[in-house]
């Protein structure tokens, strides 16, 4: 082959190689992208809880209410099926964090919260991934004050 028809091979398959990518997108890309966005709020949630900032937390737990929700719908990644294990593992944890923010006092907000982890973790070893262990991280590295 000469060496322009070899170029020309070579960029052909590039866009091939986008598609097939692009496609892979919807499913188990998809869902690891939720996850990020859980381990995420979880974050944020853990150091206004820490903080004792109601506010904050509540504000944080809205938005992993909106993450869960998405996954409720996931509908089946290999052989699991993400929305039904989100409803039996994590969302009764979830449930009970929800109202400590909103009511609680610190030390029972602080005990939803890290029994809202182990159910994230439940959930790895449920599905294969129990090497994925989450914890709680009290560094801030965000350009962001927790305090009241
Ligand atoms: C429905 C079961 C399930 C629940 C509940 C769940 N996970 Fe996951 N998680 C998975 C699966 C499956 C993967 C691997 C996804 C993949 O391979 O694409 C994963 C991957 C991850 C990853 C790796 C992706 C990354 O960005 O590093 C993180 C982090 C993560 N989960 C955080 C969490 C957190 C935090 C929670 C709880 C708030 C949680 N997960 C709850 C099933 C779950």
């Amino acid at each position: 082959m000469s060496q322009s028809k070899a170029t020309v091979a070579f960029l052909c398959a590039i866009p091939l190689a986008m598609l097939s990518a692009c496609s892979h997108a919807s499913g188990e890309a998809g869902l690891v992208e939720k996850m990020s966005k859980l381990q995420y709020f979880l974050h944020k949630t853990g150091l206004a809880v820490k903080a004792e900032n109601n506010k904050l937390a509540g504000f944080y737990v809205h938005e992993l209410e909106e993450t869960i929700e998405e996954l409720e719908d996931f509908g089946q990644y290999k052989s699991h099926e993400i929305g039904k294990l989100v409803k039996e593992i994590l969302l009764p944890d979830f449930e009970i964090l929800e109202k400590q923010v909103k009511q609680g006092q610190p030390a029972a907000q602080w005990k939803a919260y890290n029994a809202f982890i182990k159910s994230c973790n439940s959930c790895h070893k449920s599905t294969g991934h129990g090497f994925i262990v989450i914890e709680h991280n009290g560094e801030n590295p965000f350009p962001q004050s927790f305090q009241k």
